[in-house]
């Protein structure tokens, strides 16, 4: 794509002159955003850039994995990882309320960077994957008036960087082209989206690790059986929940006590309305019984059927 090509190469130059001989931090989550933001700043200013990327312990399967992969590897960036699993999941023991959920992973997740933020010296510049609608929609209505949403700001005073932000002219689709175009793999540019509490809000209620493991493998199964039924290129966004009830079955002619899974998968423009994706019978099927086998602690698997309103896509 020729324009996208100019735009790259116009960005990079205005980096350049930006940044000088300076360095810039960058939280670095794997999203779409946070991902073409440092593939971005990679091309433009090599090693100047310390991407810090933080596991809260509430990552997808392999998720973490894949940025070290990518990022480290594959683009040699100067990545800093975090495995900060233990911390989040302490300050989380307990705590059922989803609001206060998204709270202690927000705050946490700024204490965590600022420590790292601390630790480096000669930052100036702070990069940001914002975008053209997080400008327009900013005081306007939009799905984060009904539940809190986390992102790097609030950072200390005295932790006040300049802020690069080279795809905040870009939509979303251009922001995508704009990746692919950087070389980052198609599996990474196309995500659908996930929440910055990430699995947190899908372990429903007070976070246990057998059920965060359930939510983990679960929700594994279903994004690899979409995959395989061509799903993922049609579904906006597809995902699993285990609430924190259990219910009666049977396994090796024995009653059991164990959890359920609830498969939810929808259609939207602008995530402030949905629909849901009549899945194939036979796909459902096929996921279920991986489900049934392969997760452990669970012994039912349920299909959301509602839409927004009056559900939200997510259930906390
Ligand atoms: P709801 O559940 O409000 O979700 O219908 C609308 C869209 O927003 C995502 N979502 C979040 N994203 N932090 C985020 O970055 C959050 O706390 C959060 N809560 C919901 C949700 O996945 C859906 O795409």
């Amino acid at each position: 794509n020729w324009n996208m090509k100019n735009f790259i190469e116009d960005q990079v130059e205005l980096i350049r002159r930006q940044v000088g001989d300076k360095k810039v931090l960058l939280a670095l989550s794997g999203g779409v955003d946070s991902s073409v933001v440092a593939a971005m700043l990679i091309k433009a200013i090599g090693q100047q850039l310390v991407c810090v990327h933080v596991n809260h312990g509430l990552m997808r399967k392999n998720e973490s994995e894949s940025v070290v992969e990518v990022f480290q590897n594959q683009l040699h960036a100067n990545l800093i990882y975090v495995d900060a699993t233990e911390r989040f999941l302490g300050k989380l023991e307990g705590v059922a309320d989803p609001e206060q959920k998204r709270k202690i992973i927000g705050g946490e997740f700024i204490r965590v960077f600022e420590e790292e933020a601390r630790k480096l010296d000669g930052i100036h510049f702070l990069g940001q994957g914002t975008i053209y609608p997080d400008i327009i929609e900013s005081g306007t209505k939009t799905a984060k008036m009904v539940k809190s949403h986390h992102n790097v700001g609030g950072l200390p005073e005295d932790l006040q960087f300049e802020l690069v932000e080279p795809l905040k002219q870009l939509f979303k689709d251009e922001v995508r082209a704009c990746g692919i175009e950087l070389g980052l793999p198609a599996s990474m540019v196309y995500r659908q989206p996930f929440p910055g509490p990430g699995l947190g809000v899908r372990c429903l209620g007070a976070i246990t690790r057998d059920r965060l493991e359930a939510v983990r493998e679960s929700d594994a199964i279903l994004r690899e059986e979409f995959e395989k039924a061509g799903l993922d290129k049609k579904v906006w966004q597809y995902f699993t929940v285990v609430p924190d009830f259990k219910s009666v079955g049977m396994k090796n002619h024995a009653r059991c006590f164990e959890y359920m899974v609830i498969i939810r998968a929808i259609n939207t423009i602008d995530a402030m309305t949905a629909s849901i994706e009549k899945v194939d019978w036979d796909v459902l099927e096929k996921i279920t019984n991986r489900i049934l086998n392969e997760v452990e602690n669970v012994n039912r698997v349920c299909y959301d059927m509602s839409p927004k309103p009056p559900a939200t896509i997510e259930f906390e």
